[in-house]
């Protein structure tokens, strides 16, 4: 059935390590996945996922033979050669990456039994050398993963590029990797360890500082009456700037980005260097999320009394996680200011339950909108665009719409009855929002 393809071992079954283990179980390798949350490897030895990631079940289902979960350490040293790291490394108080999970693994693996340890972890630049120096008889490879929440299986199986770092003496174990990934056709970067750390990193950062910088566009747009959907289409056709992550909004959120451009500028720090860009980087996005508070506060002069519905409360579509969702930001500023706030999201309200204090969660959109002063689309699940709004118009108290991610029409919102205000969008009726600060 596995055609004699080599055993693969994964090493934490969170997001990266269930996709990674999926994803080469498609490929036709058995896999042993371990993790030391005994409920969830009981969960997926029954065949139920744990995250909400389209494509995954699927892909679980039809490879349930190939794919082996336990707790047992020993089990997987002893049938993978290639182990893929996949634990969390999340933020401390100070902004610094948490190695601790990372250090926990690495030091249960054996020097002498011939295991590739093959980074997908984000970690700062210079862990992989001081791995290396503390534990020379392991072979230690850097493939950071760049998978996106919500396409990550597709993004898994059609990458844009594999990043593989080897040092010195490690050639061999990049060589297995690289063909490991050669059936997938992205192309292959092959580097050093602390160079294919620092690609992790930047790209992340990079990829924020877009975000960020073509927020500050959208708010300069709402002064001066120009769009910024227009403004990032001319934009992104110029191929040095490139149309991807030119969409505003209010603000980036998830499990990395917030991470990673604090990880990067601490990891900086550290080194005595200042990266200035990435603290505007940083403050632009905590301003954005609370720039919705004012718009609505420039339309409804108070909010004391007031009723806001949140629509939408992962930090991105095709996802239940809410780990730094704007959301959470947002119902705690409207809170602040004296509304009350109902939401609604399409699979995020189980996640959101215990992060969200006094927000009442509802089964549908319509039922968050009842009686509502204003709304608020936080997340751009494909089923606002098609929600009923003259159905939603005649349900609220005052049919107001904030377009956070400015996803919807504005002409059919206005003409079902809608005061509909985008981010950075000319619209007849957008006034500029009060002050940020
Ligand atoms: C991000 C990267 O895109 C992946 O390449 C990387 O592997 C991953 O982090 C990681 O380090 O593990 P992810 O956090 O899943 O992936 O989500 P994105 O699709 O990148 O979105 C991040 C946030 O940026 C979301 O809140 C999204 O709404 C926001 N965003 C994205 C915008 O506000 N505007 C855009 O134009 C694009």
């Amino acid at each position: 059935m596995s055609e004699g393809k080599e055993t693969i071992g994964v090493i934490g079954v969170g997001w990266v390590g269930l996709v990674t283990a999926s994803c080469f179980a498609e490929l036709g390798h058995p896999v042993v996945a371990r993790d030391i949350v005994p409920e969830k490897v009981a969960a997926l030895s029954a065949g139920e996922t744990t995250i909400h990631e389209p494509g995954l079940d699927e892909l679980l289902a039809r490879n349930a033979e190939r794919l082996t979960f336990t707790t047992d350490m020993g089990e997987l040293l002893e049938r993978a050669r290639l182990l893929f790291v996949c634990v969390d490394t999340p933020p401390t108080r100070s902004g610094d990456a948490d190695l601790s999970r990372v250090r926990a693994v690495v030091e249960g693996l054996p020097e002498d039994g011939g295991h590739v340890l093959i980074m997908k972890s984000t970690v700062p630049a210079g862990t992989g050398e001081a791995i290396r120096r503390d534990r020379p008889g392991l072979a230690y490879v850097s493939c950071p993963e760049f998978l996106k929440e919500g396409s990550a299986v597709a993004d898994f199986m059609h990458p844009d590029r594999v990043v593989i770092g080897a040092d010195g003496g490690d050639e061999a174990a990049a060589d297995a990797l690289a063909r490991l990934y050669a059936p997938l056709g992205g192309e292959i970067v092959r580097t050093d360890v602390a160079s294919a750390e620092m690609i992790k990193l930047a790209s992340n950062a990079f990829l924020a500082t877009k975000i960020s910088f073509v927020n500050e566009i959208a708010n300069v747009c709402e002064e001066v009456g120009a769009d910024v959907g227009e403004v990032a289409r001319g934009m992104g056709l110029d191929q040095r700037i490139g149309p991807a992550f030119l969409r505003a909004g209010i603000g980036y959120g998830g499990s990395c980005f917030p991470k990673d451009v604090s990880a990067l500028k601490m990891l900086a720090g550290n080194t005595g260097y200042h990266f200035q860009l990435l603290n505007a980087v940083i403050e632009v996005n905590e301003l954005q999320k609370r720039r919705v508070v004012q718009k609505l506060l420039g339309r409804l002069d108070s909010l004391v009394g007031k009723r806001v519905a949140l629509l939408g409360l992962a930090f991105k579509p095709q996802t239940d996680d809410m780990r730094e969702a704007s959301s959470l930001v947002l119902a705690a500023r409207l809170q602040g200011e004296g509304a009350t706030v109902s939401a609604y999201d399409p699979v995020a309200a189980d996640a959101a339950r215990e992060l969200l204090d006094g927000v009442e969660l509802c089964d549908s959109a319509l039922d968050a909108l009842d009686g509502a002063d204003a709304a608020v689309l936080v997340t751009e699940w494909p089923e606002f665009a098609e929600l009923d709004w003259a159905e939603a118009a005649g349900r609220m108290a005052r049919p107001l719409l904030i377009d956070g991610r400015n996803f919807l029409d504005p002409e059919p919102l206005q003409a079902a009855g809608f005061e509909y205000e985008g981010i950075g969008r000319a619209t007849a009726d957008s006034p500029a929002p009060a002050s940020a600060d």
